[in-house]
């Protein structure tokens, strides 16, 4: 069996030696593909693989078309909106994730963002503290979980929203259960989305949503770009001078909310949420566990076709 990394964004040196270690265990061979910036380049990656791991990177009906002996695909991570599931069936190729295993590393990273912010961008100028403020968790899983220890940490007052999370859950963990998605931006000075990219959420945060936030609100998104209305947002950005937007996910409008909104918008470079070793590691070697796990006993924990 042979089983393929194929990452744009590569994992770190000692999550692939994991990976590998684990897949020479199970008497597979690894083959690396990274940093590729032609899809021609893992059309050719896939021909003759059983077994692929990747990240964000996309995996559509012609990459499933070139694969032809691909059983199964485990994106080493949470969101999943990068495959396409239905061809993925078509071809009766397996599709996982791991959910969890980077929402540490997320949530760290979504309060880097937060006190970059609240601190003016360290201009110099004096910001404000997290200690005491309402923090308003948008959907509520394994990252807002993350999101909610943390900010207790901070002394937050911690609100949150998830359709499809009981307020009993929230309110074991100390959280502020809301029931209407309005109510957490009326309510909350900041905001953090941990939406995964659905039909249902793309573009979902939009002008009349986030308006509603309180003076001087502050919108944090380590989610996806798709979730942010980004037409909204920078019509909004504009009529409301108070507001900032702080991502880890380069909007397609980035350089108009950089001429536009200096001071009140930052976005990563590249999206640097589940990237540290910590992140990788765990990621990349549950996917590679789980690829055995498939292969060898037929283990389909963590599917997400039918
Ligand atoms: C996820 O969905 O797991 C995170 O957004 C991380 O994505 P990445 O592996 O592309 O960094």
């Amino acid at each position: 069996m042979k089983v393929l990394i194929a990452t744009v964004k590569p994992f770190a040196m000692v999550a692939i030696e994991g990976i590998r270690q684990e897949c020479e265990a199970a008497g597979y061979e690894l083959a690396l593909l990274e940093r590729y910036t032609e899809k021609q380049q893992l059309l050719e990656a896939v021909a003759d693989v059983d077994a692929l791991i990747v990240r964000s990177d996309i995996v559509d009906k012609d990459v499933f078309d070139a694969a032809k002996q691909l059983k199964i695909v485990v994106r080493a991570g949470a969101g999943y909106d990068n495959i396409d599931l239905d061809e993925a069936t078509a071809h009766n190729v397996c599709v996982m994730n791991t959910p969890g295993q980077n929402s540490n590393a997320v949530s760290e990273l979504a309060f880097g963002l937060m006190i970059m912010a609240v601190r003016n961008f360290y201009d110099g100028k004096p910001g404000i503290e997290l200690k005491g403020r309402k923090l308003g968790i948008h959907a509520y899983g394994n990252v807002g979980r993350n999101v909610a220890r943390i900010a207790k940490g901070f002394g937050m007052d911690i609100y949150a929203y998830d359709a499809y999370c009981s307020k009993e859950v929230m309110e074991a963990d100390g959280v502020h259960p809301i029931e209407k998605v309005e109510d957490l931006y009326k309510t909350c000075q900041i905001v953090s989305l941990h939406l995964p990219m659905t039909s249902e959420t793309k573009e979902s945060v939009n002008y009349d949503l986030v308006n509603l936030m309180p003076r001087n609100g502050l919108l944090v998104n380590t989610a996806r770009k798709e979730v942010v209305n980004e037409m909204d947002l920078l019509r909004l950005l504009n009529d409301r001078l108070d507001l900032r937007y702080v991502t880890d996910i380069k909007p397609n409008y980035h350089d108009e909310f950089v001429h536009n909104y200096p001071g009140r918008y930052f976005s990563t470079p590249k999206k640097m949420g589940a990237q540290t070793s910590e992140a990788n590691i765990n990621a990349g070697i549950a996917a590679a566990r789980q690829i055995v796990g498939y292969l060898k006993e037929g283990c389909e924990k963590f599917r997400l076709n039918k």
